[in-house]
């Protein structure tokens, strides 16, 4: 069987890091990706990309619509390997890290973490105030990821989408996929 890798997108800046996180996800032969975009997802979609909605889904094996609480990933009991939040807003942060779990999206986080499983969080706001740097700790003390989309330079990116691609890759790595991308050789 695939393993179940489930991709929630929510309204922060940074669709395109889902996007290719898709597009690399297609690749893997061996994974079967489920998808869960929120409305701020859609919105910034619109703003920072040429895709619709519906081009999106299409890059995904299952997508499920937010508001449906009673689709398959709202249960325990539906096997998935994780679930990786690109880009992770701070209010979907403040939702999960709640336990209040009033969409799909939110509560198959919050099955990822009652199940145990692995919950990448890309986490992204600047500055972080209080509350977010707050509600991270905590999402981290639970077990979860948080790998904010931060930028590194001794990899020589030379544009944003090479800023984009290394991103991926390290998401990837948390799932043990990609594993021949870019690897630091010391000094
Ligand atoms: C263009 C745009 C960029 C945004 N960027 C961020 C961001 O980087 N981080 C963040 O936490 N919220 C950001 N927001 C605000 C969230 O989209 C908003 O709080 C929304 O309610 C999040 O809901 P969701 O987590 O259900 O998608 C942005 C909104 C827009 C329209």
């Amino acid at each position: 069987m695939k393993k179940r890798l489930m991709v929630g997108m929510s309204g922060a800046s940074g669709a395109p890091i889902a996007v290719e996180l898709l597009k690399q996800l297609q690749k893997e032969e061996s994974v079967e990706t489920h998808l869960i975009v929120t409305r701020g997802a859609e919105l910034t979609l619109q703003q920072e990309t040429e895709l619709s909605l519906e081009d999106v889904k299409a890059l995904a094996d299952v997508a499920y619509e937010n508001d449906n609480i009673g689709a398959r990933p709202a249960s325990g009991s539906f096997q998935m390997e994780g679930m990786v939040i690109v880009p992770c807003s701070m209010k979907t942060a403040a939702g999960i890290v709640s336990g209040y779990s009033d969409t799909l999206l939110l509560r198959a986080a919050d099955v990822m973490l009652k199940e145990r499983r692995r919950l990448v969080l890309v986490a992204r706001e600047s500055p972080f105030s209080t509350i977010h740097l707050r509600n991270l700790y905590e999402l981290s003390q639970l077990g979860g990821i948080v790998m904010p989309p931060m930028l590194t330079y001794y990899n020589h990116p030379e544009s944003l989408e090479d800023c984009t691609r290394y991103t991926v890759q390290r998401i990837l790595r948390q799932f043990g996929l990609n594993t021949d991308a870019y690897e630091w050789e010391g000094l």
